[in-house]
């Protein structure tokens, strides 16, 4: 058993959609949370950037005595999570598409086209291609990047047409092409616009990366005794820029009658 909270970081907002499944399985559960709002997107910068950004992150984390780190961005998780694991061998670092790769295999059926969205830098790594054909080297995996929308999404833009459009724009034409019938949502921002997808594309199974990873944090915690023993509901999120647009997004992704949200401002230059 173990009381001290889980850290998880995202380049912005989009991780706090593994927060709200986290809490509904795992209540005890203390959470630390960063989004790096000051410096989103990352999904079109370099990986030694995302590197940078990422250590300087983890160690904000384990400075506040994290039990685990959980990189809740695919973003981060491909291009990153070697070096946080290498950085911190004594603490459980978890990566996002692992558990996003498990699922897609354990579902597939013979028939199944599976189309991956992402950001720039998490389709060009391919790894979510990568540990899927670690685990069936069979199934048709194909990658689509959406730059415009994470920077949507950070604005608050959702339920409009402007974002429909966005999506079409890059779904449309990729879906029938590839005739996709699996969609995984290779961002953590996306589950936002989970609703305009299905809207547009009610064909669709979609596979949602933010309630996979759940599990495998479930196990991970259970395999090293580190459950929480009391229920707390003491969660701190972190910002680096404290916008409106990051209080507005946390009030729509939380039922805020069911635990208190205190919000901190980060200052980058105390980061070290
Ligand atoms: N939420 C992040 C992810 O899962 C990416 C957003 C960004 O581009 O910063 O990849």
């Amino acid at each position: 058993m173990d009381n001290r909270p889980i850290g998880f970081f995202d380049s912005g907002l989009g991780g706090l959609t593994c927060i709200s499944h986290l809490m509904k399985t795992l209540p005890n559960e203390r959470i630390i949370y960063f989004g790096d709002t000051a410096r989103t997107p990352y999904g079109s910068k370099a990986t030694s950037t995302i590197r940078g950004f990422s250590a300087q992150i983890a160690d904000f984390l384990v400075q506040r005595n994290v039990k685990m780190i959980v990189i809740a961005c695919n973003t981060v998780s491909s291009t990153s999570l070697e070096d946080l694991r290498e950085r911190y061998p004594d603490i459980p670092v978890l990566g996002i598409i692992e558990p996003a790769a498990a699922r897609v295999a354990e579902v597939w059926q013979e028939t199944n086209s599976v189309g991956i969205i992402g950001t720039k830098v998490t389709i060009r790594s391919k790894t979510h291609e990568r540990l899927i054909h670690r685990l069936n080297p069979r199934i048709p995996i194909h990658g689509m990047a959406c730059p415009v929308l994470v920077p949507l999404i950070e604005e608050g833009i959702i339920e409009h047409d402007i974002m429909d459009l966005s999506i079409r724009y890059y779904l449309d034409h990729f879906l029938s092409y590839h005739k996709i019938d699996t969609l995984v949502l290779g961002c953590t921002h996306y589950p936002l616009i989970r609703t305009n997808i299905e809207k547009l594309y009610p064909h669709l199974s979609i596979i949602n990366p933010s309630e996979e990873i759940v599990n495998s944090i479930e196990t991970e915690l259970l395999e090293r005794d580190l459950l929480a023993e009391t229920a707390s509901h003491d969660n701190t999120y972190y910002a680096s820029d404290l916008s409106e647009n990051f209080i507005n997004m946390i009030n729509r992704i939380f039922d805020q009658s069911e635990f208190r949200v205190a919000f901190k401002n980060f200052d980058l230059d105390n980061c070290k």
